[in-house]
């Protein structure tokens, strides 16, 4: 990936809205290590990982980040970093070690802390219920394909809602469902690694139900001014040409509708094939108003659109790859197209029509990007400094179209980085870096790239510099004096 300006106007400064609430994410199997400390259980990640094949080079989140350790560190760059609001999920293994019963007070522990120390330190704790580590006890029993774990997973909201209640007063229920039963039981590319349609169709549904149940305990645990909603990435689906139209039309209902249509219609899309859907037999009465009862904001995150046009599966020219299911369709990517190490296409733009059709959909809804951001091939340069123009560059385009979104109407309350520190990146293990900070995986090390001292920059002003301003052709490189220490 190179540093392209993705700005119609280099010179112009963008300044957002008062009180717009700057973040930065990450997630509890991503950073946390110490997987078996203080009775924490084991989760379907632990197994997926430990499984050989499963997972780029074998890695696992044995150690990851250790953040359950170094939450002081943690603390540190998060407030050096100048946001307001740090994004972190719980694992429900160490809390509920087999997913049900008995509350692991340690564990829970950990979480009030890190809630507690955020807000000593002015940075709002935006929490997760739910981002993909299920505890394996309950997938030994079904996991998402059983109804139950949609229950067990109100039991443990419950249970947050009660003990963190006071100090979290932004609760995610979810993130990315399509992930989950996409990844997690049609592909098996994600955990718990099967692939079974059925299997997918049922846990498309209960995860779903599960948003509901948890949205209904929390509403139940805390107070007034607390604000609840549910993580989508509903990728943009775009046709190329006009026989494509249908196509990503129902590719759209398949992976995005599927989980927005019943939160804010109270029903599955009619556009996405039957198979694809869940069996009427699964859904009892009342599923439908539990989980499209009333949220009050919906969680964007966005990383890319995918263009689909005509192609021979026979004769795939360079940048086509089947869409499965939908012969003589392909997904395309042009060579020339910028992309980050992920393969995923640069688009800012694609941002802005998302959060467009976003905001009509949902009738004006308070929308954040809960999730943004790009994997680069990071390095420790020798005078210790991690040059990640490419990233700039990346968070630079992508507030630009976010501004732009803003200019045209869209109820846009706040943006989110990912991540605050290179992670486990799911099957990818450690290879693929989208921190804002380096973590020296040997050591432990946080450094600050050279990308957290421009976006804490934003994020303390509320003002997207101008591109000139920020790559300027004469003078010093972006951020140079103001990134901040490692730990
Ligand atoms: C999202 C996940 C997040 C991270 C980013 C890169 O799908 O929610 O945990 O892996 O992708």
């Amino acid at each position: 990936m190179s540093v392209i300006s993705h700005s119609s106007d280099l010179m112009r400064a963008r300044r957002f809205p008062e009180g717009f609430l700057w973040g930065t994410g990450t997630s509890s199997y991503q950073i946390e290590g110490a997987v078996t400390a203080d009775g924490r259980g084991r989760s379907i990640w632990d197994v997926y990982a430990h499984t050989r094949g499963n997972v780029f080079r074998g890695d696992n989140g044995d150690i990851a980040c250790d953040s359950y350790n170094r939450l002081q560190d943690d603390l540190r760059i998060i407030k050096d970093l100048g946001v307001g609001a740090y994004r972190f999920s719980v694992a429900w293994s160490r809390v509920q070690p087999t997913g049900s019963g008995a509350v692991n007070q340690a564990g829970l522990d950990y979480y009030r802390r890190l809630a507690e120390q955020l807000r000593e330190n002015g940075v709002q704790p935006v929490v997760t219920v739910y981002h993909w580590d299920l505890p394996q006890a309950l997938e030994d029993q079904g996991g998402w394909a059983n109804r139950d774990t949609a229950q067990r997973m109100a039991e443990l909201a419950l249970i947050l809602g009660a003990e963190l209640g006071d100090q979290v007063s932004m609760w995610i229920t979810i993130n990315e469902p399509l992930q989950t039963v996409h990844q997690g039981y049609r592909t098996g590319t994600h955990a718990p690694g099967l692939c079974d349609d059925a299997l997918a169709a049922a846990a498309n549904h209960h995860i779903l139900l599960g948003h509901g149940l948890v949205l209904q305990a929390l509403r139940q645990t805390t107070g007034a001014g607390t604000v609840i909603g549910p993580t989508m990435d509903p990728d943009p689906y775009v046709a190329l040409d006009a026989e494509s139209e249908a196509v990503a039309e129902t590719l759209d209902a398949e992976f995005n509708l599927v989980y927005l249509d019943p939160v804010l219609r109270q029903r599955y899309p009619e556009s996405a094939r039957p198979e694809m859907l869940p069996p009427e037999a699964l859904i009892r009465d009342g599923d439908m108003e539990l989980i499209g009862a009333p949220i009050d904001f919906l969680g964007v995150n966005y990383y890319r659109p995918h263009h689909i046009r005509r192609g021979d599966w026979s004769d795939l020219r360079i940048g086509e790859e089947p869409v499965p299911g939908f012969p003589g369709f392909v997904h395309y990517q042009a060579p020339e197209q910028e992309r980050t190490v992920m393969d995923w296409p640069v688009v800012p733009a694609s941002l802005r029509d998302l959060l467009g059709r976003l905001h009509a959909y949902t009738d004006g809804l308070p929308l954040y990007i809960t999730e943004n951001g790009c994997a680069a091939d990071d390095y420790v340069s020798p005078g210790g400094t991690i040059d990640d123009y490419e990233r700039i560059a990346y968070i630079h385009g992508h507030l630009d179209a976010a501004a732009d979104a803003i200019a045209d109407g869209v109820n846009l309350a706040g943006y989110f980085h990912w991540s605050l520190m290179d992670n486990f990146e799911w099957s990818h293990g450690y290879r693929r870096r989208f921190g804002l900070h380096y973590v020296e995986f040997e050591t432990g090390r946080r450094v600050p790239k050279r990308s957290a001292g421009f976006y804490g920059n934003v994020a303390r002003t509320g003002t997207l510099p101008s591109w000139e301003e920020t790559f300027p052709l004469d003078g010093p490189m972006p951020s140079a004096s103001t990134t901040p220490a490692a730990v």
